[in-house]
């Protein structure tokens, strides 16, 4: 049987984080909540743009009645496998020392419970260690050699993250760091890369309930030891199963500061629609920054995505600049969507 590229991706990608993910009999055990009498929602997933792949994966995954944070999961680990995403797992551009160092958090809505890692090394899907912290821990967040320790410990395989292309953008930034140091610079026009890229996704099913997950090589050429807004429950994800899941991409920074997915869901407890409550936050993070990050007509030099998922399957997505666009599938299938914006580019 001959497979198309994406569908060995997605293949491969199931298969990789099954085998990264040990199933140890005694997890802490899931029960579903009770659905709130008169509700009718549907089957949602919610995702940044690189998720495009990833939002049909989980959604087939809910549609066929697995957990929700399960299913996004899922959908994460595909761009955590792909060498090709460097904002992300394996490929994930490194800190400032070439070194891949990774953040992930994830939220289970029915359980109410939440895992996370920051600054783990070696283990390209940090989303399922943040779930496994959940899973198998009185803890919600380990970081550092800590991190990779407990998830070697848990059958987590210990891999080199830093791809050869990754390793060549690290030494292309660090030969212009200095036009003084003893590096010689390259006489090419190839841009530096930089990344505060990340993938976060949320998945409802039709009851109901929720899942969230970030995860994230972080900022690109970080001071070793950053950690962004990815690893942090209220920043880089939320999920309520009352009300709804947020998350963010973006500069991590600036998220921290306003604890915007919280800020997000509570703007939707309060009525607010998932687009209006992610551009609300957006204003928030404007009122937020600090004068040396603001440009002409006081605007921030950054930018932050912001997602959002209502219980009953209701979506929005908002960027501080337009051309933004975030991935959703439902009934309607995997698509692209525009975002919400609060400045024109
Ligand atoms: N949002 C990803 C980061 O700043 O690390």
């Amino acid at each position: 049987m001959s497979l198309s590229r994406r569908e060995f991706l997605e293949r491969s990608a199931a298969i990789s984080a099954a085998g990264f993910m040990p199933r140890l009999p005694d997890a802490w055990p899931v029960a579903a909540e009770p659905v709130p009498a008169g509700f009718r929602g549907r089957p949602c997933v919610v995702s940044s743009s690189n998720g495009i792949r990833g939002v049909k994966v989980a959604y087939d995954k809910i549609v066929a009645g697995e957990d929700p944070l399960d299913a996004a999961i899922a959908g994460v680990n595909i761009q955590e496998l792909d060498p090709n995403d460097q904002s992300v797992g394996l490929g994930g551009l490194p800190n400032e020392e070439g070194v891949v160092q990774l953040d992930a958090s994830c939220m289970h809505g029915p359980t109410r419970r939440a895992g996370a890692v920051g600054c783990i090394e070696g283990i390209a899907t940090p989303s399922l260690v943040a779930k496994a912290v959940m899973d198998y821990t009185d803890h919600v967040m380990l970081v550092g050699e800590g991190a990779t320790r407990f998830a070697k410990a848990m059958g987590f395989k210990e891999q080199n993250l830093l791809t050869e292309k990754s390793r060549q953008d690290w030494m292309r930034w660090k030969s212009r760091l200095n036009a003084n140091d003893a590096w010689l610079d390259h006489n090419d026009d190839i841009k530096i890369k930089f990344t505060t890229g990340t993938i976060n996704m949320n998945a409802v099913t039709a009851s109901g309930d929720l899942g969230s997950v970030t995860t994230t090589s972080g900022m690109a050429w970080k001071v070793p030891g950053r950690i962004g807004d990815s690893p942090i429950v209220g920043a880089g994800q939320y999920c309520d199963n009352t009300v709804g899941a947020a998350g963010s991409t973006g500069r991590g920074e600036a998220n921290i500061k306003t604890c915007a997915s919280f800020l997000i869901v509570e703007f939707m407890r309060q009525g607010m629609a998932p687009q209006a409550a992610c551009l609300k936050a957006l204003e928030r993070v404007v009122a937020m920054t600090e004068a040396r990050l603001m440009g002409p007509g006081g605007r921030p030099k950054f930018d932050l995505e912001f997602y959002a998922l209502a219980k009953n399957g209701d979506f929005g997505g908002a960027t501080l600049y337009s051309g933004g666009k975030f991935a959703v599938c439902d009934e309607r299938g995997a698509r692209l969507e525009p975002a919400a914006f609060l400045y024109q580019r």
